[in-house]
């Protein structure tokens, strides 16, 4: 009897960890991208008008300064918890969880086979739902985390050290994973 209700003890912690439905899935799924998108659109928007004011020069500080309160604001207004991070970091802040370094590494494995990177939503230990979704490289971030010494010109380069002595965030190119969106839903 001990035993049973063990068992079913265990169970029933391990269906809890999974215990969404294919329709709240998809409605996470339909949330959790609405977010990104918005957050990124935020974020991208913002950060062209620098670009376009005063190069990397101003858009850097810029990106230094503001990520961080631009994204807190939409947090507020989706009620949600929102991450960017990657596995070659610019900032430290950003560093992966064990749950984000192992999607990360599952959307590197998937690359490897050719397969498309899709959103992922599950519960998790915490007993809340996390969404992921990839970060791809376009071609307008090149200019901070492209290939150093070619579109990360030396003084764009010097200005990112300056901020961020261990920068790991260049070499990408066009479509390469850049990190993901990490979203933890309140
Ligand atoms: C003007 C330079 C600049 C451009 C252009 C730029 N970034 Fe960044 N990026 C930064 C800086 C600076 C940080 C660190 C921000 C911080 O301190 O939180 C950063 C951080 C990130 C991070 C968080 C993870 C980390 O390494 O800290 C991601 C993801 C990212 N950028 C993706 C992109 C993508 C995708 C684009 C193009 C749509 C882009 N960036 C364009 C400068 C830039």
């Amino acid at each position: 009897m001990k035993k049973a209700l063990f068992l079913l003890a265990i169970v029933s912690i391990l269906s809890c960890t999974n215990d969404l439905t294919e329709t709240q899935k998809k409605e996470y799924i339909a949330k959790g991208k609405e977010i990104a998108q918005a957050t990124m659109k935020n974020l991208g928007s913002n950060l062209m008008k620098q670009m376009k004011a005063g190069g990397t020069l101003t858009a850097i500080p810029f990106c230094n300064k503001s990520a961080y309160p631009l994204t807190e604001a939409m947090e507020k207004q989706y009620n949600v918890s929102i991450k960017r991070t990657a596995l070659k970091l610019r900032n430290p802040k950003n560093s992966p969880n064990e749950a984000e370094e192992k999607i990360l590494n599952e959307y590197l494995a998937k690359i490897k086979n050719g397969e498309k990177l899709t959103p992922i939503v599950q519960k998790e230990q915490d007993n809340k739902i996390h969404f992921y979704t990839p970060i791809k490289l376009q071609k307008k971030c090149v200019a901070c985390h492209g290939v150093l010494n070619k579109q990360v010109t030396s003084k764009t380069d010097s200005i990112l050290k300056s901020l961020y002595p261990n920068d790991k965030a260049t070499g990408f190119k066009p479509n390469d994973l850049r990190g993901i969106w990490s979203i933890t839903f309140e």
